[in-house]
């Protein structure tokens, strides 16, 4: 698929992934909707776009939170009104939680699912109807290796992109032969905001990383679209964690349990309020 031209949106444009996501599409002369609650960190996308591609489409920002239905509905609707299509929807938005289950509220717990899965579900409910009457898009659906195989001490995250996997292949076995293409994505630790955003609710260290830069993660999905692929591990650990758990779940399920004992036992007291 060519980028030229084509109509994006990417859902949490405003920082991360997303933010390089949506320079990579302008560096290939896409026009960008991007969509985020922090209208200042999205119109700083927009000057930074212009600066840099001055023959780029100039950035449309659309400030919207994935959780909430009119949002997104006017993110995709308006989009369509103004720029006549969404040929590529890319669900990036997403939230981190981590901690031991136990301590993780239902509504910490819900909040999870309705940003990283929900929000998803959302912009493709709104999106799917406009792309079936052009017969073609590429919705690409941002997960995780965390969806591969549940992680210690990331309950919610990896419930959140691992349903979101599931429901993108129910999804992309409806659209088969409409025209519609659905891409999943599977990042291993990126060097982002997220874990600075997200929740702590105390009883185990985070890893120490290493962490991949967020331009090298979104040209690789950048990438994959041009080459139409379905399924996008961009690490060595993503992609081997995906043959594992299908060829020896023992060897997974093992690694797991002494992940968890190495960080098991994180000072309590570095559980937060933070409210994302
Ligand atoms: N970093 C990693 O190691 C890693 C690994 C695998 C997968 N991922 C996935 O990659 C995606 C991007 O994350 P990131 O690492 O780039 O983190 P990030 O820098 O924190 O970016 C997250 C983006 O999501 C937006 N967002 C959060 N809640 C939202 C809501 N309710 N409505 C709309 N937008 C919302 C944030 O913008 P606002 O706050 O302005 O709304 C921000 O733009 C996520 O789906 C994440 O799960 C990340």
């Amino acid at each position: 698929m060519r980028i030229e031209g084509k109509n994006v949106i990417v859902t949490g444009a405003s920082s991360g992934i997303g933010r390089a996501l949506a320079l990579a599409f302008a560096g290939k002369r896409a026009a960008v909707t991007a969509a985020a609650r922090r209208a200042d960190r999205l119109d700083q996308l927009v000057r930074e776009v212009a600066e840099r591609f001055p023959d780029a489409p100039p950035v449309v920002p659309v400030t919207c939170d994935v959780t909430r239905e009119a949002d997104v509905s006017w993110l995709v609707g308006g989009t369509v009104e103004r720029r006549g299509a969404v040929d590529i929807l890319v669900n990036n938005a997403g939230i981190g939680l981590y901690g031991k289950m136990e301590s993780v509220s239902i509504e910490d717990f819900q909040e999870v699912l309705s940003v990283n899965l929900l929000g998803a579900v959302r912009c493709i409910r709104e999106v799917v109807p406009f792309m079936r009457t052009r017969e073609s898009g590429v919705i690409v659906n941002v997960a995780s290796v965390a969806a591969l195989h549940g992680v210690p001490y990331l309950s919610a995250y990896c419930a959140s992109k691992g349903a979101l996997v599931a429901a993108s292949q129910s999804l992309r076995a409806e659209l088969d032969g409409t025209g519609i293409r659905v891409m999943i994505v599977y990042p291993g630790y990126t060097d982002t905001e997220i874990f600075e955003h997200e929740k702590v609710v105390g009883g185990a260290r985070r890893p120490p990383g290493p962490f991949a830069p967020p331009g090298r993660v979104a040209a690789g999905i950048v990438r994959a679209i041009e080459r139409n692929a379905g399924d996008v591990f961009l690490t060595a650990q993503g992609r081997a964690l995906s043959v594992l758990r299908g060829l020896a779940p023992p060897i997974v399920e093992r690694a797991m349990r002494r992940i968890a004992r190495e960080l098991r036992g994180g000072d309590e007291s570095q559980a937060d309020d933070g409210t994302r």
